[in-house]
């Protein structure tokens, strides 16, 4: 059966409520794994042990399972009878009182054929398993719910010869040979997971390996498992694994738990990465990485994974969530702690501060779209039809901004405290969002998130990005200045009515004239910053001996998810830009100015220079600022993008939107070009490639500086840029160079990408990361006249192109529907008839990833004819469907409702 309701038979799809958690009515305590591994046909024997949950009303044991094939189920040894209710395996004659019993039931499985990437499936000749959320039910019947834990014992068989490896969770106990060629191995994990957290791997894989010892002086096996051929690009896996277990010790004393640990990577995954205990699977994406095929991106990128999954050890696994409405008790911390984690690895402030910014960066174009869109939904929602849709920005991202804000609340002591609380009340549980806040507050009764703690809820509650209004008063007689502050939230779909948040400022001010940061008198707060707590729906607050008019910086360090308006005039945020000592505030002002710029010019429509004098020349003096870090210049020079535009305004025209911002990079290309030169010049390493955040940015800056000159040298015909950047392409001695070298002449439209592009598939044609790379950037290449979206159907029809992996996939469709308004926002709507093909395409075998690409929609509300009218005829049309999944459906009927 293809398609599965949940439901009785009925002809749509249940939303499940939060409302209605009831505890399971069986406890699994033992379970005792038997696999045949085969590809085309996997046996497995499953031998449970089980008994009544207490608390519950006696009833039927009703196991879940998906895509099964069942041949036998026996209680306590003996046969017994059983009914199917849809997917469900019911069984209602089972002992009674509350004694363990035995059920053992045998099922097989088409690992070849499961095209999902859910459950037990193959990829290059190896088998993997995928649970979260709902896999385990795939691969046998089970109470396929977090609250359900018990112990695991894992038994693989497989032919020795074709899957030499033969990995699950927790510790190796026996292996030895078998009949007929094959080998078994059997594991023991010693800690209670739910069913989630279960993962096996079998094939050709090879292994970095690294003995480590733990402060608290215990000895652990660190593993790295790739295909053979990939053994070159485990060494910074291995040292980010080694750093992140080192930081949770230290940071927040919580110890890696096992013996072995385990990564592995596979090329054809879902998502990025998981989180299985002792056994993380991770997207090859995530894991590979050597100076000549990975950027410094992807370096970052894999720290920050591998620290992701290493942390979920005891933020997810230790105490897992109760039901999946609390995915971001979770992901939302994990999320935090990666981020400050990374954070923690840059030895110098401003690299933590250009990490905060590119954090709030994904924050800003991705989760508050979401935020405001058909998909909007709460930190911890409250009703899903298909939970695979909730792996959202929202649970992850804004997640952690909340729980940035408790520890922003109660002070990093305080939190670490909160921290140590939480792991004392709820080890070894499955337990809910309240839980979590609950112990941060209670480890500080003095601060305000315990004397606000029900408000401060709202955030997990309420749905929607809040806007805060700050106006400013100066009184020179009196030297007060007042800020006056209100907040509001609009309606989300469900949620109409908001009450008010509590919103943590951290502000200062900054001497109109002088430049300087002033005093906060008045405020109790000792030096230059102060945190306000905004709790009501407007507020005043006064500062005095204020000596100078000054310029407010408001929500330093975004300490809070919200939009802050204050009428800035230029003047002020040019003082801002040029003196703020709050690096993001800095960084912010010259977002404001750029993305005033281009809402001016937008509601105008005016085809003249967009960029006034004045942004213009503070960007000449950030370029050649003597002190400021390249990585913060890169970022400060990068225009708002057009999706951030785009939702800045109400009636949202694309194309008119990327012939504004083409025209300002124009501008600053020109305008700025001997300052070009000269960064380029400044910002060439010489030295023993590093990804470190110094050397990054400074890459980052060239490749910056590059972009432009080729985009000036295409205006004006010079052919000297053109040419050094080719050069520049072919000599480079590490990725990230010659990447970003193709990306100047790919952007800038130069004749010279189309032979540059050939050079850069024939020397990496057997890198599948890098291919992805080469795909990605002509699908997201800037439009001219129209010229993407035929280049995107060639790539398609390209030999290297396979729909069926996830990873290229993204790289072309995600990349062109996602990642490249211009090009998508047709006037002849041919972009969405591509994503509408697309998506019915991909629905037909993964579900999960065509419900994501269906998200590329999401916003069509706001469009201006014609493409309003066209998207939602792509969006009906795929509606329409009549096998469409679950999962796609949620996506689209929320759209079009
Ligand atoms: N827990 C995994 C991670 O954060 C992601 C699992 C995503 N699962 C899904 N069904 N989308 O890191
Ligand atoms: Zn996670």
């Amino acid at each position: 059966m293809l398609q599965s309701f949940k439901g009785d038979g009925a002809n749509a799809p249940v939303a499940i409520q939060r409302e209605a958690y009831s505890a399971p009515a069986f406890w699994i305590d033992t379970v005792d794994l038997c696999f045949d591994l085969d590809p085309a046909k996997t046996r497995v024997l499953n031998k449970m042990t089980l008994r009544r949950n207490p608390d519950v009303p006696a009833q039927a044991l009703r196991l879940d399972g998906e895509e099964l094939n069942l041949a036998r189920v026996l209680v306590n040894g003996a046969g017994t009878s059983f009914k199917m209710d849809g997917d469900k395996l019911v069984l209602e004659n089972l002992p009674e009182g509350t004694e363990p019993f035995a059920l053992e039931i045998f099922t097989t499985c088409l690992p070849s054929k499961n095209t999902k990437l859910m459950g037990l499936y193959v990829s290059n000749d190896s088998f993997f398993t995928q649970c979260e959320a709902e896999g385990f039910r795939r691969i046998t019947y089970f109470l396929d719910r977090p609250d359900v834990m018990a112990s695991y014992t894992v038994t693989l068989r497989a032919d020795k010869a074709k899957f030499p490896v033969l990995l699950s969770n927790g510790n190796l106990v026996e292996q030895g040979e078998l009949e007929d060629g094959r080998h078994f191995a059997k594991w023991v994990d010693p800690h209670k997971k739910p069913c989630y957290l279960f993962a096996l791997v079998a094939g050709q894989l090879v292994c970095r390996e690294q003995r480590i010892t733990s402060r608290a002086g215990h000895d652990h096996l660190l593993q790295v498992y790739v295909r053979p051929g990939d053994m070159d690009k485990t060494e910074h896996a291995m040292n980010s694994l080694m750093a992140s277990v080192a930081w949770d010790e230290a940071r927040f004393g919580l110890p890696l738990d096992l013996e072995r640990f385990m990564i592995v990577a596979t090329s054809d995954f879902n998502m990025g990465a998981m989180e299985n205990k002792g056994l993380n699977i991770f997207n090859t994406k995530y894991v590979l990485a050597n100076q000549a095929t990975a950027t410094d991106v992807d370096y970052s990128n894999i720290e920050s994974v591998v620290g992701h999954e290493y942390f979920h050890n005891w933020t997810g696994n230790r105490i897992t969530c109760r039901d999946w409405f609390q995915l971001s008790l979770k992901e939302g911390l994990t999320v935090f702690r990666d981020q400050e984690f990374s954070q923690d690895l840059c030895a110098e402030a401003s690299a933590r501060a250009v990490k905060r910014i590119e954090d709030v960066r994904v924050l800003r174009t991705a989760q508050f779209p979401e935020d405001a869109g058909p998909m909007a939904h709460p930190v911890r929602p409250d009703s899903y039809i298909e939970i695979n849709n909730f792996y959202t920005v929202t649970i992850y991202e804004k997640g952690a901004e909340v729980v940035r804000m408790m520890q922003t609340l109660t002070g990093r002591a305080g939190f670490a405290r909160g921290m140590k609380l939480y792991f004392a009340r709820f080890d070894g549980q499955a337990v809910t969002c309240d839980d979590f806040a609950q112990s941060i507050a209670d480890a500080n009764p003095e601060s305000p998130l315990a004397t606000l703690l029900p408000q401060f809820k709202r955030w997990y509650s309420q749905a929607g990005t809040p806007r805060v209004a700050a106006r400013g008063e100066y009184n020179a007689d009196a030297q007060t200045y007042t800020l006056h502050l209100s907040q509001s939230c609009a309606a989300t779909p469900g949620q109409s009515e908001k009450q008010p948040f509590v919103i943590p400022l951290s502000l200062g001010l900054v001497g109109a004239a002088s430049g300087a940061a002033l005093p906060l008198h008045g405020t109790g707060s000792a030096g230059e910053n102060h945190l306000f707590v905004l709790t009501e729906q407007s507020q005043s607050i006064t500062f005095d001996n204020v000596a100078e008019e000054p310029v407010p910086s408001i929500l330093r360090g975004f300490s809070a998810p919200v939009v802050l308006d204050f009428d800035y005039s230029d003047a002020q945020l040019l003082t801002l830009l040029a003196h703020d000592t709050d690096a993001f505030n800095r960084w912010e002002a010259g977002q404001r100015l750029a993305l005033r710029s281009a809402t001016a010019a937008l509601a105008s429509g005016t085809n003249g220079p967009v960029l006034n004098a004045a942004y213009v020349e503070a960007m000449r003096a950030v370029l050649r600022h003597p002190t400021l870090d390249a990585a913060f210049k890169e970022l400060v020079l990068t225009l708002p993008s057009e999706t951030y535009i785009a939702e800045q305004i109400t009636l949202v025209e694309p194309q008119r939107i990327h012939t504004v911002r083409e025209s300002m990079r124009l501008q600053l290309a020109s305008e700025l070009h001997a300052d070009w030169e000269q960064t380029f010049a400044d910002h060439q390493d010489n030295g023993a490639y590093s990804p470190d955040p110094l050397s990054s940015g400074r890459r980052a800056l060239a490749g910056m500086a590059l972009n432009f000159l080729c985009l000036a040298a295409v205006a004006s015909g010079d052919a000297l840029w053109p040419g050094k950047t080719l050069q520049r392409f072919k000599d480079a001695g590490n990725m990230t160079d010659r990447f970003n070298a193709l990306q100047a002449l790919v952007g800038s439209g130069h004749e010279l990408a189309a032979p540059a592009l050939a050079r850069f598939h024939s020397l990496f044609k057997d890198e599948a990361l890098v291919l992805d790379k080469w795909f990605a950037l002509q699908a997201g290449a800037p439009d001219r006249g129209g010229n993407v979206l035929p280049a995107v159907r060639q790539l398609l029809a390209h030999p290297d192109f396979n729909l069926r992996n996830p990873n290229r996939a993204r790289s072309v469709i995600f990349s062109y529907c996602s990642g490249n308004p211009g090009g998508f926002h047709r006037a002849d709507a041919a972009g969405y008839v591509f994503w509408s093909e697309r998506v019915m395409e991909l629905d037909s075998f993964n579900p999960q990833v065509a419900a994501r690409l269906a998200r590329a929609m999401d916003r069509w509300k706001r469009l201006a004819e014609p493409y309003r009218s066209a998207a939602c005829e792509a969006l009906k049309r795929v509606a329409a469907k009549p096998d469409l999944s679950n999962d796609v459906r949620e996506v689209v009927e929320r759209a079009l409702a």
